[in-house]
């Protein structure tokens, strides 16, 4: 992981531009392979911006500027309400399940999961979108039918 002064002096050099966090988003990417962990608090405080808005223009390009992306999308929430439902673990089992990281897609090219930061779902959580649509209550079982269904 590159250091934060490091991560905060690229992301200094593209403040004064008009809309500047999908050039800080690229720029990270360029250096680093990726957004470094680091990255969303930084950028939170150089752009005033709460860090859920940040993991949301985060997740958003992920989802749209990261190839290869699968037939089906999963996005599965990371935010608080439903981590306290058990999300993250539920979400843990899936991906090791399939033998990917967030934002992965299966090598049969059907789904991609990725985390998304609350839904206003959050009463009844672990909550997630599939390919736009919402759903709620979800558990490991339910998620790894799902993942099924994408792939056959
Ligand atoms: Fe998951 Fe709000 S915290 S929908």
């Amino acid at each position: 992981q590159p250091a934060q002064s490091e991560i905060a002096a690229l992301i200094a050099r593209h403040l004064t531009r008009e809309g500047p966090m999908l050039p800080i988003l690229h720029a990270l990417r360029e250096a680093y392979g990726q957004i470094p962990g680091a990255a969303p608090a930084l950028i939170a405080e150089a752009l005033n911006l709460s860090r859920a808005e940040v993991h949301g223009v985060i997740s958003f390009y992920h989802d749209f500027a990261r190839a290869p992306q699968g037939r089906h999308l999963l996005q599965i929430c990371r935010a608080e309400a439903c981590q306290a439902m058990g999300a993250a673990e539920m979400a843990e089992r899936l991906l090791t399940a399939l033998g990917l990281d967030w934002h992965g897609t299966t090598p049969d090219g059907a789904l991609t999961v990725a985390p998304v930061y609350c839904l206003g779902l959050c009463a009844c959580g672990p909550a997630a979108l599939y390919d736009g649509a919402p759903l709620a209550r979800l558990n490991a079982a339910r998620l790894a039918q799902l993942a099924g269904e994408a792939r056959a």
